[in-house]
């Protein structure tokens, strides 16, 4: 329950990797944290569990109702919910590009309008405000990460797409932990002022953030490429 002090803190995509690490980092701190999944999970020590698939409407807004139900207010939405489809455009269906918008993009927009009017009525609220970009960070994003139905034997993007999956996997296996992330968003709930965009993880990561901004584009552009073993034909 919602003291004083602590805050109602909603995090979707809490069973796993950086939302489970928020949750548990969040709650251990006295903040009253209700996370999610599309499965049935036990309570943690310092986290309630409610069922929840960000792709459905309906589900979203009972989701919702129940953590309202129980705190009486809501303050801070943490969106970790996601999944990554691999695969150059090419190969990539728009039926999957759908699916990946419709958890990463539309997932968060549903969850933003389920949860804006309670916000609005108690006329306070952290949602969306801080976009917080990892580097990688050691989770369980590559076991549930789907690779394009194209993307395998027959496609012409095939060498270079397990070119850059090798890089890809193993900058993850070398990455931050989730609880470096969730400590960063705990900094971040419990600030009077937040930034708008913020970063976190390995320091070329954040280097990389940075030189993004300053940087020109084509530069940039040709500097991933060869982190990744891709050139320019
Ligand atoms: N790990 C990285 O290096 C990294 C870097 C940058 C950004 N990110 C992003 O950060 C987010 C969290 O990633 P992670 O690494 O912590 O991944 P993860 O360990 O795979 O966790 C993903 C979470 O999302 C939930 N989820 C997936 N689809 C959902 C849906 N349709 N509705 C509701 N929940 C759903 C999963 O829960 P259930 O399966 O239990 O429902 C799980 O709790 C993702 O959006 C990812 O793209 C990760």
């Amino acid at each position: 329950m919602c003291t004083s002090r602590s805050k109602g803190v909603f995090i979707t995509g809490a069973s796993s990797g950086i939302g489970q690490a928020c949750a548990e980092v969040l709650g251990a701190s006295g903040h009253a944290v209700h996370g999610t999944s599309r499965h049935r999970r036990a309570d943690g020590a310092h986290r309630r569990m409610t069922v929840l698939d960000v792709t459905d409407e309906a589900f979203v807004h009972r989701a919702v109702a129940t953590v309202l139900g129980a705190e009486g207010r809501l303050d801070v939405v943490v969106s970790c919910a996601g999944f990554v489809m691999a695969g150059a455009v090419e190969d990539v269906s728009i039926e999957e590009a759908q699916r990946q918008m419709d958890t990463h993009f539309f997932g968060v927009l549903r969850v933003c309008r389920a949860v804006l009017p309670a916000m609005r009525a108690q006329r306070s609220g952290h949602i969306e405000a801080t976009l917080l970009s990892p580097g990688e960070v050691r989770t369980h994003v590559r076991q549930y990460r789907e690779r394009a139905r194209c993307s395998g034997p027959g496609s012409a993007y095939q060498d270079a797409f397990e070119r850059v999956m090798n890089v890809v996997e193993s900058g993850e296996g070398a990455g931050i932990a989730p609880e470096q992330v969730a400590r960063k968003v705990l900094a971040l709930v419990e600030r009077q002022h937040v930034d708008v965009r913020c970063s976190v993880g390995h320091l070329s990561q954040r280097a990389a953030w940075v030189s993004k901004r300053l940087l020109p584009a084509r530069t940039f552009e040709h500097i991933v490429m060869s982190l990744h073993g891709l050139s320019r034909r």
